[in-house]
This record gives structure tokens, sequence and C-alpha cells, in this order.
């Protein structure tokens, strides 16, 4: 059948409106546990709890709610006396923006599109007491060796700092730095809208950083949300790999395709244009499922994004990620 200019707007704006895709909010338990706290019909150490949750999923034996994921880094990178080493791409914005603000020395460290690599780490020059910041997936789209990084940095002297927003409660994400810290804010694995963790095994960082530790204010209702959502987090993050891992079998040119992710990103030179196109029919109820690089947070070439993270759970069953391979496919992209 023909399809006539109004017949694909209205066509268009009919998708629009039903936004096939919902973006992740936090689960209907999170938030009746939140709403009920705030109310005053439910009371508890939930602040402790959180504590308890974090220490197993982390072996880290000290660890703060904090108000944000930003915060937990300004508290660790705060702890840290020498040069703050950064990958070149595939980490968060904020590594660097906070270690310019506390006038950290900083070291951009070579990556394979995000990906540490220790035999770069032995081409830099660094002072004594340095740190690596990174995050447990390269640009939220390939796990990180954090074992090997942690061995080779233990032996040179360099402390580990692992933002682990995403890579909390994997058996091998989140557990082996020195420092784990992550964001709970929207869309995270760990996902209330609000604050953030940071754990280490060393008292002596929480002791040097009592100040910015002072300047973190968390509350109640969060702290029960965080406490909830700790419960599903292996679960969430386990569904969240495998539906990138059934797409990422669909896309050969996927960027680091036989590393698990949370998100999947494919090298095109006409990026911009096809991000548009997937927008229009890929529709979601809040922007951010299909995002455009260059970009730190991801890579630094032109690339489509699709942050599969960001969706809600009830989307990455297999007809909806039937439905994006559908859309990739008529974008040339497969
Ligand atoms: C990897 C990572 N770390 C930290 C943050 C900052 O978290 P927050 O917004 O809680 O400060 C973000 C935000 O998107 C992030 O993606």
């Amino acid at each position: 059948m023909k399809c006539s200019i109004q017949n694909k707007q209205h066509w268009i704006c009919t998708l629009k409106v039903d936004n096939m895709f919902k973006f992740k909010t936090p689960s209907q338990k999170t938030r009746e546990i939140m709403s009920k706290v705030a109310l005053g019909e439910l009371d508890g150490n939930f602040e402790q709890s959180c504590i308890d949750k974090i220490r197993t999923l982390t072996n880290h034996e000290n660890v703060k709610i904090t108000s944000s994921g930003n915060n937990s880094i300004f508290i660790a990178l705060s702890a840290i006396e020498g040069d703050i080493i950064i990958p070149d791409q595939g980490g968060w914005h904020g590594f660097k923006q906070i270690a310019r603000f506390l006038n950290k020395n900083i070291i951009t460290l070579k990556t394979d599109l995000g990906l540490i690599n220790t035999d770069y780490l032995e081409e830099i020059e660094f002072n004594d007491n340095s740190a690596l910041i990174y995050t447990s997936f390269a640009g939220y789209a390939a796990e990180q060796d954090t074992k090997g990084i942690a061995k080779y940095c233990k032996s040179n002297g360099i402390t580990t700092i692992e933002d682990a927003s995403a890579g909390i409660g994997d058996e091998l994400l989140g557990k082996f730095s020195d420092i784990i810290l992550a964001s709970t804010g929207s869309p995270k694995m760990i996902n209330v809208g609000s604050g953030g963790f940071i754990a280490a095994n060393d008292e002596d960082i929480f002791k040097k950083t009592s100040l910015p530790q002072k300047l973190s204010k968390t509350n109640d209702i969060i702290c029960s949300g965080i406490d909830s959502e700790l419960d599903n987090v292996k679960k969430n993050l386990e569904v969240t790999l495998n539906a990138t891992t059934y797409l990422k079998k669909y896309i050969p040119d996927a960027i680091h395709v036989n590393k698990r992710g949370v998100n999947v990103i494919i090298p095109n030179d006409n990026a911009k244009s096809i991000c548009w196109n997937l927008k229009q029919t890929l529709t979601t109820d809040k922007s951010g499922f299909i995002t455009t690089c260059p970009n730190y947070n991801r890579v630094k070439q032109k690339a489509i994004a699709i942050e599969i993270k960001n969706l809600d759970y009830g989307c990455l069953e297999k007809e909806y990620l039937d439905k994006i391979i559908e859309e990739l496919e008529t974008n040339n992209l497969l």
C-alpha cells in the first residue's frame, strides 16, 4: 500500500503519542516504600540497612551514603594527594570537572575505545599517591577488567576508584577497586532519582575527607529507596546485560561486540541523521534512549548509542528488542 505524506505523518504522530518504550522508573515496591516513608507511615534505620547491603555487594567495610554520584566523586578525589588519571573516553565528564575544581593534576590515559589497557598505564609518568578513576563499563558499553586493573595498579602504587553506577551488583565489577562509588540517581542501576554512595576498605580515605562528607546530606526517603532497589540490583543488571547481549548478536559492527555492556554503540558517519530517524520511530516518554556520539561519556567518534540501561525492565522483553533490531535494519545499521 502506498503511504501518503499525511498518512505517514499520522503514523509517526500515533507512535509518538503511544510512546513505544518506557523510560526506567524506580520499581513499584520502591515507590510505595518511599511514599510511605515520606508520609511518616513507615520508619526504620534505612541508612544502616543500605550500608550493610553495600558492604556485602562491594566487599568494602566502610560505606557512606551521599547526596549524589558527583558528590561521591568529589569525596573520593579529595582523598587523593597525587595525580588523577582519567580515561580519554568512555568515562564520566564529572571526573575531569571535579579533579580540575580540586586543582589536581590530570593525566589523560589512552584507551581502546574506553577500555583500560594496562600497557598504556606503563607508558605514562605519574607522581606518588596517584589514582585512576574509571567506570565499570567503558561508555556503559563494555565491562572493564576491574580485577586485572586493580592488580596492576596495586603493584604500581596507584589507587583505583571505580564508578560502579552501572556495575554494582555484578560478580566481576564493583568489588576489586580500592574505592567503589556510584550514583543512585535516574536512570542508574539503583534508580531512586537522587543520592549515591562511596565505599572503601581503607579507613584513612574516610578520615581524610570528613569535610566533603559533611557537605553531603541524605534523608530517610532516599535511603529507603536505595535500600529497596538494592534487593533487585543483581537481577536488574543481569536482565539489562542479557538484553544488550541479545541485540549485539545482530549488530556485528557494535563496538566491543563481544563484551558485556548496558548499552550498544554503533559507529556510523551519519550518526546524527540516523539518531534523528530512530528517535521518530523508537519513541519514548522521556529523551535519552537514543544518543549521539562523539561524547566523552561514550566514545569520541561518530556513533549511535542505544541506551538499553535507561529503559523500563518491561521493555527489555524480546518483542521490544526485535523492534529495535527492525528499526536498525531499516536504517542499514545491521
Ligand atoms: C557514570 C556516572 N557517574 C556519575 C554520574 C553523576 O551522578 P549524579 O547525577 O548522581 O551526580 C553520572 C550521571 O549520569 C554517571 O553517568
